[in-house]
């Protein structure tokens, strides 16, 4: 259950427009979606995945990944189509507002840890991050320091999430 002191009021939906979190019917929809923009495809559970549904047909997914000392925001994309219109800015809010955890995430390219920003996260170290995550984004991080990948870990700041609900 998200923390009762951490909820606030996100714009609604357009009419139409609903968030569900995901069942296991949904899955291959968030692995095509998820695949189709060559994110990471490993731990996809559906149960742990937000949808965005348009008269009953998805257009957006989100996972808040679990860990045992904190949580990751991940695999969040819009479908083509719906760009442009919220449907992102939306998700994102919303999976921050479920998350009971510290939050962090991992991004690669500087546009998308700038939209990342919007929200408050913040870039952190590889150090900084629990031992989960630590152990999750180690080849990553390799990867950032060996050949300058623009990956970015990010936390989003629990008093920031306080503030802003
Ligand atoms: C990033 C993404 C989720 C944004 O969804 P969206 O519904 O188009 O975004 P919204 O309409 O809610 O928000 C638009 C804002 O996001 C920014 N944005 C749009 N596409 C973006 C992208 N590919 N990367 C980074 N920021 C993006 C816009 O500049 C805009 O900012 P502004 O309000 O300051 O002008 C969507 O483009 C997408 O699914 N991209 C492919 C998958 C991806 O990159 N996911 C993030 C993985 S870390």
């Amino acid at each position: 259950m998200p923390n009762p002191k951490l909820l606030r009021q996100i714009p609604d939906l357009k009419e139409g427009f609903a968030v569900r979190s995901a069942t296991a019917q949904d899955i291959w929809t968030i692995r095509k979606l998820v695949l189709s923009e060559l994110l990471d495809p490993t731990q996809l559970r559906w149960s742990q995945f937000w949808v965005i549904v348009h008269h009953r047909e998805i257009i957006a997914c989100g996972q808040l990944r679990n860990f045992p000392d904190a949580q990751e925001l991940g695999s969040l994309v819009v479908s083509p189509h719906w760009r442009g219109q919220g449907m992102g800015l939306f998700l994102t809010q919303w999976l921050i507002q479920q998350a009971t955890l510290p939050l962090y995430l991992e991004c690669l390219g500087d546009r998308r840890a700038a939209f990342y920003t919007k929200f408050d996260f913040i870039p952190v170290s590889l150090s900084d991050l629990p031992q989960s995550l630590q152990q999750k984004f180690r080849l990553s991080a390799l990867g950032k320091r060996l050949i300058r990948l623009p990956i970015h870990f990010m936390h989003c700041p629990i008093e920031t999430i306080t503030e802003t609900r």
